[in-house]
């Protein structure tokens, strides 16, 4: 029998995709994210014998701290932010094979240190692995830490086998196009595009993975999937909270770089693109790239915008008082960032032409929600047309993304009785009631993904340019306006008024979810 099938994490790999033997080394190792996601990620694949025999876990930052004190604040994180308990044994397994490396981000020296690191880690193990480098930093440190990956040569170590080196970057991908462009040529300059796995942690989420299975797996959308039966689209990605101790970062960033460049951009491109020739990473995001490039540029001015912008101010949310956000910490009194945006786009294809997408997006909104609602447009027929017996409602398709997760389907029905009355009922998909609600957290998808070198829940560079493409004129826009078209809405609402009379000038409202 070989060393790996006695290996307990090995014998549950049989049932599922391998992983191959692994070092991943986080960059950022003190930061929130690899606290609250990243550990207990990992400590979730190996609870479900997902990772390989030959794991190892390197934390990467500045402080100098020995591998005892590592270990100990990722077993601390998994107890604390871990959907699953800390089991001792699973994480002794793990525990020994965790290490500390510190260093500045620019220091070369510290780069080539982590390289012995992981040489010797090999050395001890007797083969060689896959290094997976994850970088959860500040943007600032992206381009060193990239560089000097490459001249630590980690970048082209076994570049011709499928043990080459992976390189994880979570967002910002840059702050503009011009930016972006940048970031991915210094990537390029290092890493071949296969290497690169961008993060869009929506796409990990189990919703966002089902959206291309609703679409694709069934047979009765497709038809109806077009501007002959879509009367339009909504996306909303609404958050309760507000910007918390966040607000440095934030003021830099606004709803639109933080949440509708990615998030919700991702979300638009799974919605309407077409049908990719086959799953495989390529195809898929062939599909977003050309369905992004298809967006019109955005109407930007004051009469009949494109987009509207504004900033929460003082409410209530769950029947408590909240600042506005020029109150919050972090955040200047004169602040021009915006808390809430909201776009109207028009796609120029063939399925989708004359067919408005609304996306919008804020923080300390009525409802933490995050939906996809297609739009249908009204029957033909006039047999029941609207009067106080027939109360119709155009039917729906909403994907109810985050939280409740699931779908509904909104027809209208006839309500039981003598006489014939209608009204709005709805179809439910619940994934709590059919799966039960212990679901995978986004990260172990996307950190599971990008061992196995699966692209496809990744973002390429091209797809971030193309939407960096649409929303940097908006941000220009912007910055030559200063104040003027910032909006304000009271928190625990659904965003400025002005919002609702983008959608009322095509006829429109936004839905309440
Ligand atoms: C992050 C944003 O990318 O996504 C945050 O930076 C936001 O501001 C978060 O709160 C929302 O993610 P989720 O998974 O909670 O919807």
């Amino acid at each position: 029998m070989s060393k790996e099938s006695r290996h307990p994490f090995l014998q549950g790999l049989s049932k599922h995709r391998g992983v191959q033997p692994t070092i991943i080394t986080i960059f950022g190792a003190s930061g929130d994210l690899c606290a609250r996601k990243l550990v207990p990620a990992i400590y979730n694949l190996a609870v479900d014998n997902l990772l390989p025999a030959d794991f190892y876990l390197i934390g990467y930052g500045r402080k100098p701290i020995p591998d005892e004190e590592f270990r100990e604040v990722a077993s601390d994180a998994i107890s604390k932010f871990s959907r699953r308990s800390l089991n001792k044994e699973i994480w002794e397994r793990i525990e020994k094979n965790t290490f500390y490396c510190s260093g500045g981000y620019d220091e070369a020296e510290a780069f080539q240190k982590l390289s012995d690191k992981i040489a010797s880690i090999e050395k001890d193990a007797g083969r060689e692995m896959q290094s997976v480098c994850y970088i959860s930093t500040p943007p600032s440190v992206f381009e060193p830490i990239i560089k000097n990956l490459g001249e630590a040569g980690l970048a082209t170590k076994y570049q011709s086998s499928d043990k080459h080196t992976k390189v994880v970057i979570e967002k910002p991908f840059g702050k503009d196009l011009e930016s972006a462009r940048n970031l991915n040529r210094v990537i390029q300059g290092v890493f071949q595009e296969r290497q690169v796995y961008r993060i869009d942690h929506y796409l990990g989420k189990e919703t966002v993975q089902d959206l291309l299975v609703q679409r694709f797996a069934n047979s009765i959308f497709e038809p109806l999937w077009n501007r002959n039966y879509v009367d339009n689209v909504q996306i909303t990605v609404g958050e309760s909270l507000g910007v918390g101790t966040r607000g440095g970062y934030y003021e830099q960033s606004g709803a639109t770089r933080d949440m509708i460049q990615n998030h919700t951009m991702q979300l638009l491109a799974l919605t309407a693109m077409e049908a990719p020739a086959s799953l495989d990473a390529e195809s898929i995001r062939d599909e977003k790239v050309k369905l992004l490039k298809a967006i019109k540029p955005l109407r930007l001015g004051y009469s009949d915008s494109d987009v509207v912008r504004a900033q929460y101010g003082e409410g209530l949310i769950a029947g408590e008082k909240v600042p506005g956000y020029r109150q919050e910490e972090g955040v200047s009194p004169k602040s021009e960032t915006e808390t809430y945006a909201a776009l109207r786009l028009t796609i120029n294809n063939w399925r989708w032409q004359g067919v408005p997408f609304y996306l919008r997006s804020g923080k300390r909104m009525a409802r933490r929600v995050t939906e996809i609602a297609i739009q249908f447009k009204r029957p033909p027929s006039s047999l029941f047309s609207e009067n106080e017996m027939f109360n119709l409602a155009n039917n729906a398709l909403v994907f109810q993304i985050q939280p409740d997760e699931g779908s509904t389907i909104l027809l209208n029905g006839k309500i039981p009785g003598l006489q014939t009355r209608t009204q709005p009922v709805k179809m439910h998909f619940r994934y709590s009631t059919t799966f039960g609600s212990n679901t995978p957290e986004a990260y172990e998808r996307l950190v599971l993904d990008a061992m196995i070198g699966d692209g496809t829940l990744f973002i390429r560079g091209d797809e971030t340019e193309a939407s960096w493409n649409l929303i940097t004129p908006l941000h220009d826009f912007w910055k030559s306006e200063g104040q003027r078209g910032i909006e304000t809405y009271a928190a625990g609402s659904w965003g400025p008024n002005a919002s609702d009379r983008m959608l009322w000038q095509n006829n429109h409202e936004w839905r309440r979810p």
